[in-house]
């Protein structure tokens, strides 16, 4: 099967059963989504900012520094060739779970943000010249706009970007005419973490490639909500960060075709990165080491394998559809709340609600909510840009995961009744 926004769901990404999806099981894997906070029962609906940990992950990184700890790819002994097959083996998790050809295109990186300045810096430094253009969305995380403009002011180039609907979705005829013989690389979001919309990525990826020109996804907020396939996509570069996929923080993922990686130079530099060093020059390692300088989170790679292999047993379009579903109902729910406005209704979106309610900020609600450990997030989402067009300075969200139920959506809209009785109580 496969969506109209090109997302092939294959087989090998389910290794689930057939079973009916069972959210209440899920849930008990995470043991964080049992505790109380603030003397309530914690309904996490922050789930855009980080995913919860499932015990099976948990316990992969107390196994690992209980009984396998030791550095990778240099010592001669047991432990660290232990180490260092647990370290690759997670890489060609990696491969398979992106589709990607083969483990070499799978570089670690911290998160989403130091993957995309990796190629800013590698790759845009060798191909990006003084009047050229990069193209980005007005729906961008800042990660994904910052390391361009640095670039681009360097280099005397300039960012083109493409705007989006009042409903969220980008305005593709727009993209298309941006695309010309200066264009040196599109980078857009997969989704976004403001609004949740889906872009159209193969369609923008078709049209790019029609020019020549290589396209870079951002999937930090699509890899925990769907199945992603690289090669069916045949994006150029595709980022996501481990901690959003119910892995470990510090751990991320730059997949990049081997073509390209291997024309790139070296991020940064430093051990494990190099063949040899003089003092005189330095012969870099091969793919992906190249763009592994120094030791890396071991620990935090082999946890986010662990979590893959997690996802994998749940099946992602199993629970995509169960969060689909989920969305659905929190919409018609919160649209009947008085005085909200949903920001952000295309066709195609992950569980993300972003609203305002009339005459209240976005932080006082979140702060009320949180009294009745409601977990969710208000501000700009490091999308100033985006406030900017939609005219908020910041939004109230929700977002929601495979773990989130009825229940949570229910307790989100009492609170937010709650909170907008408290905030409008005269004074
Ligand atoms: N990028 C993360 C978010 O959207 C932190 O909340």
């Amino acid at each position: 099967m496969e969506t109209d926004w090109g997302i092939a769901t294959k087989e090998n990404n389910m290794v689930h059963s057939a079973a009916a999806y069972d959210v209440e099981r899920n849930r008990a894997d995470f043991p964080v989504l049992s505790r109380k906070v603030r003397g309530k029962p914690l309904v996490y609906l922050d789930n855009a900012a980080t995913t919860q940990k499932p015990k099976a992950v948990i316990d992969r990184l107390t196994e690992y520094y209980t009984s396998e700890n030791a550095n990778i790819h240099r010592g001669v002994h047991y432990l660290s060739e232990v180490a260092t097959a647990a370290y690759e083996e997670a890489r060609a998790k990696v491969q398979r779970f992106l589709h990607a050809v083969k483990p070499q295109e799978i570089v670690f990186v911290r998160g989403t943000t130091e993957a995309i300045n990796l190629v800013a810096n590698s790759y845009g430094r060798l191909n990006v010249e003084e009047g050229d253009e990069v193209i980005l969305s007005v729906m961008e995380h800042h990660s994904n706009i910052v390391p361009w403009q640095i670039l681009c002011q360097e280099k005397g180039a300039q960012l083109r970007v493409v705007p989006v609907a009042d409903d969220g979705e980008l305005i593709l005829e727009a993209y298309e005419k941006l695309l010309g013989p200066r264009t040196k690389l599109v980078a857009i979001t997969h989704v976004s973490n403001a609004l949740g919309t889906i872009n159209p990525v193969r369609e923008i990826i078709g049209l790019a490639h029609g020019k020549g020109i290589p396209v870079l996804l951002d999937g930090a907020q699509a890899v925990a909500h769907m199945p992603v396939d690289v090669l069916a996509l045949d994006c150029d570069f595709y980022s996501f960060s481990g901690h959003k996929l119910f892995g470990p923080t510090g751990i991320g993922v730059l997949y990049g075709k081997a073509a390209l990686l291997d024309a790139m130079l070296p991020y940064q530099g430093g051990g494990d990165m190099i063949r040899s060093v003089s003092f005189e020059k330095a012969a870099y390692n091969d793919l992906p080491f190249k763009f592994e300088a120094g030791t890396p989170n071991i620990a935090g790679a082999i946890g986010l394998g662990a979590a893959i292999d997690y996802v994998q047993r749940i099946g992602l379009d199993r629970a995509a559809a169960h969060e689909h579903e989920l969305l659905h109902y929190a919409t018609t729910k919160l649209c009947a709340v008085q005085g909200l406005q949903l920001v952000g209704s295309a066709r195609q979106k992950t569980g993300i609600l972003s609203f305002v309610l009339d005459g209240l900020h976005p932080h006082d609600v979140g702060t009320v909510l949180d009294m009745d450990g409601v977990a969710i997030r208000a501000g700009h989402h490091c999308t100033m840009p985006l406030m900017e067009r939609f005219g908020v300075p910041a939004t109230a969200r929700a977002s929601l995961a495979l773990y989130n139920n009825r229940e949570d959506v229910d307790a989100l809209v009492r609170a937010i009744h709650k909170a907008i009785e408290v905030l409008r109580r005269p004074t």
